[in-house]
């Protein structure tokens, strides 16, 4: 069921991680955390939070910590920001010995639960570690309104490390997304070719309402704005 991330994670930060993309929706979750009552040095969970990619934008705003799947991915993270707490953890059952006052998943992470027993699951279990009036900022990946197939195109060059991506994103069910990643890795003088897929869970918006709601969350803000990837369902644990 899971979507490996092992050999992407090695180079992860240089592909995907960067200023110009993630200060403004780190600017931005804020801002609508802010918005929705979540005050400074809150408790913050990023959930889905791969490398770590987001941690610096919110680690001294908020007691932050984050939780992935992927051990190879935390473990990345966990070099880059020592004095933070990186939980192994599956979103449908994550249990944790701690409540938060918030928990974000950003870059469409949640789509890889895939089904909508599983997003119903993740939601509950976003709720249950939520403190009364606690918030959920959640971006979709895409959504089945909004989806388009595509090929994504970029590349990343450093001193010691070039990249060339391309991925095609299409639809491979009526409601599962196939990615297809074609890198070519440029590395001690070396070119290799990797070629993986992931599959990706689309959910309509009622689906993503109705899955928080069931969960205990009020929907309190659909967030559309271009800056945050994919937008957000925001939602608030209702209190009781
Ligand atoms: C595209 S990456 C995004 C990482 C990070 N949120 C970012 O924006 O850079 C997706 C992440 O979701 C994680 N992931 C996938 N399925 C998961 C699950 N069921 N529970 C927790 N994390 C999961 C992967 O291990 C990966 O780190």
């Amino acid at each position: 069921m899971y979507s490996d991330f092992k050999t992407i994670s090695t180079y992860y930060d240089a592909l995907y991680v960067n200023d110009r993309e993630y200060a403004p929706e780190a600017a931005r979750v804020k801002a609508l955390l802010t918005r929705h009552g979540i005050v400074s040095q809150a408790d913050l969970l990023v959930l889905a939070c791969g490398t770590g990619g987001h941690i610096p934008y919110f680690k001294d705003d908020y007691h932050v910590s984050g939780l992935d799947l992927s051990e190879d991915m935390l473990n990345l993270a966990r070099e880059k920001f020592p004095g933070i707490r990186f939980h192994l953890g599956n979103l449908i059952d994550f249990k944790l010995d701690s409540d938060f006052d918030a928990m974000i998943c950003l870059y469409g992470s949640i789509g890889f639960v895939k089904t909508m027993d599983n997003l119903r699951a993740s939601m509950k279990r976003i709720s249950a570690h939520l403190r009364p009036d606690g918030l959920a900022l959640i971006t979709p990946w895409s959504t089945v309104e909004d989806f388009q197939s595509l090929i994504v195109v970029d590349a990343a060059d450093k001193p010691d490390l070039k990249i060339a991506r391309m991925e095609q994103v299409r639809l491979k069910e009526p409601k599962i997304v196939e990615v297809t990643f074609h890198h070519l890795i440029g590395q001690n003088n070396e070119v290799t070719y990797h070629k993986q897929s992931m599959k990706i869970g689309l959910f309509s918006r009622e689906e993503y309402r109705s899955a928080m709601t069931d969960a205990g969350l009020e929907v309190v803000e659909e967030y559309r704005g271009t800056d945050v990837r994919g937008g957000a369902y925001i939602g608030k644990r209702v209190a009781g």
